[in-house]
């Protein structure tokens, strides 16, 4: 994937100014900023939910940014997208919400009624079994706890055999446990299929943990391109602003033993677990 200068304008702001980088083969990229430095901006574009003002997102020598119509939603398959809020749909079971993944693109009137084929099933219930829910096959979506309905969300992209996965904040909503769970899902659909995938986080020391390539946003701009271990206090101040006197702790919401930080009382926290 190449993405060449894209640029969004929204009146006087700009959300993603002239953004370049390209992904040579399948990678897990962490995309880290302060709040409103385009992260999720930058994704709608890829996936064509917001229009760019300017710029290309070249894959297998086709721009994405172009398509229309039949093409463009074909596009919006290949690169499965997964929300903060999981955007299932609460009142339908959860093995109907994985396998409306792969109707999408026909009419919601025909997925509705139509009888899902057994394959269809087969494949939706591996995909839940894969990732550890496949108990819950027949509960409500609204039933579930935050961290299943996000793994369920999972579930749907791939039953959506993306070629791609973009994550919005997918961890945002959780707790520390659920979230541990659902970033190892994605790490090991990474590994698995091969596929990149491109997941936008407010915490450094996740991204730290689970990405192999962290990219940092700062109004819209991209200061930081490299290795997690690459980034120095001094890019963590870059990305996060000269201004914001940085305290790791503010962007981390890892579980941390007490062996890891010590003089740190936290009784609930420890409790807890
Ligand atoms: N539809 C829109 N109309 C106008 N301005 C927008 C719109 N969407 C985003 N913006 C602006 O673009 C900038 C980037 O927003 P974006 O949501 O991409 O940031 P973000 O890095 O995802 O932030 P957060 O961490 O809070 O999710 C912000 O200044 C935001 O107010
Ligand atoms: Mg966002």
């Amino acid at each position: 994937m190449q993405v060449t200068q894209l640029t969004k304008i929204f009146g006087r702001t700009k959300a993603v100014d002239n953004i370049t980088f390209s992904v040579e083969k399948p990678q897990m990229i962490g995309i880290i900023g302060r709040s409103g430095a385009g992260k999720s901006t930058l994704l709608r574009i890829i996936n064509r939910l917001t229009p760019a003002t300017e710029g290309s997102v070249v894959i297998d020598g086709v721009d994405v940014l172009g398509l229309k119509g039949r093409s463009m939603r074909a596009w919006q398959r290949d690169c499965a997208m997964i929300f903060q809020q999981f955007n299932l749909v609460p009142r339908l079971n959860v093995v109907t919400n994985v396998m409306l993944g792969r109707l999408n693109g026909y009419s919601t009137m025909k997925s509705m009624f139509s009888v899902f084929g057994a394959e269809m099933i087969d494949d939706a219930l591996a995909a839940l079994d894969r990732l550890g829910i496949a108990d819950q096959a027949l509960q409500r979506a609204e039933t579930l706890s935050g961290g299943q309905q996000q793994r369920v969300a999972i579930a749907r992209a791939l039953m959506q055999k993306p070629r791609m996965v973009l994550a919005d904040e997918p961890i945002a909503s959780l707790d520390p446990m659920s979230a541990e769970v659902v970033m190892k899902s994605l790490r090991e659909i990474h590994e698995r299929e091969n596929l990149t995938v491109i997941c936008n986080l407010h915490t450094l020391d996740t991204a730290r943990q689970y990405c192999d390539r962290v990219i940092g946003m700062l109004h819209g701009r991209m200061v930081f391109d490299g290795l997690p271990s690459e980034l120095s206090p001094e890019t963590v101040r870059d990305i996060y602003g000269a201004e914001h006197e940085l305290d790791e702790s503010v962007t981390s919401t890892s579980i941390r033993s007490p062996a890891e930080a010590p003089g740190v009382l936290r009784p609930a926290a420890a409790s807890a677990l």
